[in-house]
């Protein structure tokens, strides 16, 4: 991705260190002091919703997808502009018949569908603002959905957010280096741009963050 894009930011981050590290940091303590949202909740959503072919947007290192109980040599397309984590997520997910694909949710996606499952799993809140640009993501991934399909995942809420002071530090620090974009980021506006293109939404709130669920994709 080119340094100029307005998504750049978003997914600069993801180093081989970074990856290393993030599911000890990460999906730990920060998920679990900062955010508040307790260890055993975080795969539920994957457990629940993943159905091969599923089209993981943003895989990060993997983990929700290895957790998921999908049985091996299940299909999955990983989709993110940074080869650091499609290098990283598809050795960790060998066990499955893996397509990787360096490519930004924001634009037209280059992928073979439809998906019976898709996943915008904590990056809603890496990519630009404002919200409506946001939409464009959610309307692409519903586009390459089965008419069956279903996309579910969550956001880390912006200032609305029902956040400790230590999770506003957090919120401020990741938005002042761009890695977040999520400031004016509501439970409102996600609904808006999930009902835009989902006939049916399901949301709620655990912590600092965004639950969702959505069916019925509207061409
Ligand atoms: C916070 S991590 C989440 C990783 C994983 N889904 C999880 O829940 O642990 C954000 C992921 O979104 C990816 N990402 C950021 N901007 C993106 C974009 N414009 N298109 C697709 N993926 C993007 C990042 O590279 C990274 O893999």
């Amino acid at each position: 991705m080119e340094r100029d894009d307005p998504a750049y930011k978003g997914q600069a981050d993801y180093t081989p260190l970074l990856l290393r590290l993030y599911d000890p940091l990460v999906l730990g303590p920060i998920a679990r002091f900062v955010w508040r949202v307790p260890t055993s909740e975080l795969p539920k959503g994957y457990r629940e919703h993943i159905r091969e072919p599923h089209l993981d947007v943003g895989p990060g290192t993997g983990y929700f997808i290895d957790r998921s109980g999908l049985p091996d040599g299940s299909r999955v397309t990983i989709l993110d502009p940074n080869p650091n984590v499609l290098r990283h997520a598809s050795r960790r997910l060998q066990r499955l018949d893996v397509t990787a694909v360096q490519a930004d949710v924001l634009k037209p996606l280059p992928v073979k569908g439809p998906f019976a499952s898709a996943a915008l799993h904590a990056v809603l809140h890496c990519l630009p603002g404002p919200m409506e640009r946001k939409a464009k993501a959610v309307s692409n991934v519903a586009s390459v959905l089965q008419p069956d399909g279903v996309l579910f995942g969550m956001s880390v809420l912006g200032k609305s957010g029902n956040h400790t002071w230590l999770a506003r530090r957090f919120l401020q620090t990741f938005n002042r280096r761009g890695a977040f974009d999520n400031l004016d980021d509501s439970e409102q506006s996600l609904r808006e741009i999930l009902e835009a293109s989902f006939g049916q939404v399901q949301m709620s709130t655990i912590g600092s963050i965004a639950v969702f669920t959505a069916t019925n994709p509207r061409r």
